[in-house]
């Protein structure tokens, strides 16, 4: 694995600005903060993807909350999803009876997503939506409802903004495409 090298050189192209996300993020928060006023609202934020999507999301909510986390397995060091889904960390608190907010990096083939919220539809939430910063919608395999949707992406893998490959690059403040010669050298 190469460590040395900018960050920025290895991106080909920029899909989704800083400027971008934030505009689109302070959108959702507003739509958030009108539907949930005046009722418990609990963000899941899926790990680890969605930290920095959560991080500003909930910063530009106006509206009493709560956060929680889950860690689930998806794909490995490379790109494609593996079908195994399994939870690594599970919440802290019960959600029986709580308006529950699942806040995801990407939806690809909805496996992931699928899988959670089938879970956490299980434990008697009062409401189940979901909450997604990106979607590649040409590879879903399953149908998962997208309550708030932030931009729709082509069938590229990204990274940037959260968004990893092999661990690598979630600090970009943008959403890029690698170059290929990066994604050999990098894993
Ligand atoms: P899905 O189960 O195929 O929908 O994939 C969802 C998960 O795969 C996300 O939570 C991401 O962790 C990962 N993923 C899917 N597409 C990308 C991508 O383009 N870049 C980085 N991670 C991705």
């Amino acid at each position: 694995m190469k460590t040395e090298g900018s960050l920025r050189d290895d991106v080909g192209e920029i899909l989704i600005t800083e400027e971008e996300l934030q505009a689109r993020i302070a959108e959702i928060a507003e739509a958030i903060s009108t539907d949930y006023q005046g009722q418990d609202l609990l963000l899941v934020c899926i790990l680890k993807g969605a930290m920095v999507f959560l991080s500003d999301l909930m910063r530009c909510i106006s509206i009493l909350h709560k956060i929680d986390f889950m860690a689930i397995s998806s794909y490995g060091a490379g790109t494609e999803t593996s079908g195994v889904v399994r939870i690594l960390k599970d919440l802290d608190v019960s959600i029986e009876g709580r308006n529950v907010l699942v806040v995801e990096d990407i939806i690809d083939t909805g496996l992931t997503l699928g899988y959670i919220f089938r879970n956490l539809g299980t434990r008697q939430p009062a409401s189940l939506r979901t909450c997604v910063l990106l979607n590649k919608p040409e590879r879903r395999l399953t149908t998962v409802p997208l309550d708030y949707l932030g931009f729709e992406i082509p069938d590229k893998f990204v990274v940037g903004y959260g968004l990893d490959y092999g661990g690598w690059y979630r600090n970009l403040r943008f959403v890029g495409v690698l170059k290929l010669e990066s994604m050999a050298s990098r894993i």
